[in-house]
């Protein structure tokens, strides 16, 4: 099937025949995994792959596994035909859009894990996450081999985590990320924006201007502990329910660093009402 001139693909073998045939033709292939309900940032991922490679697919899969009990997976935005619109209007070449039963069918048992850069910051507030975001991801570079694969900036642990797996399992797509496209008020643009109310969209707009000013300081040589919980109770007073972590890390090892002498990162994730924001800065 195809809206306009993107092929709508549901299932591995159709993928895969696609795939086989571009590269029939010679072509590149170039993979953009999202979970739907798209927005700039997600559109900005297949722009820059169609400076990269020939063909571009993106993928559409909210998938369970990375989702904790009690999460918004029930909630979690659907909008296929307006997602097929913008890719279509965006360039890409292609969407896949796998059904639950055939990325899990019944007996499904492998699980992916890499230890370590999955196990603190986002990954010890959401247990499990990282493995469900490994697993899917692991399949996706498999069922489609792409020459590359872009992951955002703005999933900063997640592209740590996705970087080591390709290495690790020596799978022969380069990883590659795209910077994050923000709101006019910094805001990250994130599928979970929709979520807030009118109250809570602008004290949202607060997670970058913190972090942005975390930076000024910790380059002004303040300590970064005192930076962070400073920023932390600022985020609390100014409204949001809970900060998960703010955190100075070592943007290889995101282990949390004393000074800025290696590459750095800021990462900060915060509840705000029923809603939880990740945001993060270079230092
Ligand atoms: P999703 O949240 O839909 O994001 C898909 C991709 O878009 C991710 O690589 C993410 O980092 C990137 N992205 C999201 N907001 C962005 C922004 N404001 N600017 C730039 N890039 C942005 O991340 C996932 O889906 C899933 O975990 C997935 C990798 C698809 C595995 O299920």
């Amino acid at each position: 099937m195809t809206q306009k001139n993107i092929a709508i693909i549901r299932n591995v073998t159709d993928l895969r025949q696609t795939i086989a045939k571009w590269r029939a033709e010679g072509h590149s292939i170039g993979l953009v995994p999202t979970m739907g309900a798209l927005h700039a940032g997600h559109l900005s991922l297949v722009t820059k792959m169609l400076g990269q490679t020939d063909k571009v697919i993106a993928s559409i899969f909210v998938n369970p596994k990375q989702f904790g009990a009690g999460e918004d997976l029930d909630r979690y935005p659907k909008n296929e035909d307006a997602d097929c619109k913008m890719l279509s209007e965006t360039g890409a070449h292609a969407v896949f859009i796998p059904d639950c039963a055939s990325i899990y069918p019944e007996g499904f048992s492998t699980n992916i894990t890499v230890a370590g850069l999955s196990d603190d910051l986002c990954g010890k507030a959401r247990p499990g996450h990282f493995d469900g975001v490994s697993t899917i991801v692991t399949k996706l570079l498999v069922q489609a081999m792409p020459d590359v694969a872009i992951f955002g900036e703005k999933d900063f642990q997640q592209l740590a985590v996705i970087k080591r797996l390709q290495q690790d399992l020596d799978l022969p797509t380069k990883i590659i990320s795209g910077a994050i496209v923000r709101e006019d008020d910094g805001l990250a643009l994130s599928s979970r924006n929709a979520y807030l109310t009118a109250d809570e969209r602008k004290i949202a707009a607060l997670l970058s201007a913190t972090l942005k000013q975390a930076v000024a300081r910790a380059n002004a040589g303040e300590d970064l502990r005192v930076i962070e919980a400073e920023s932390t109770l600022y985020l609390l007073k100014a409204g949001f329910k809970a900060v998960d972590y703010f955190s100075f890390v070592d943007a290889n090892t995101l282990k949390q660093v004393n000074d800025l002498s290696g590459q750095t990162r800021v990462l900060v994730a915060a509840h705000l009402g029923k809603t939880r924001l990740i945001d993060n800065f270079a230092v």
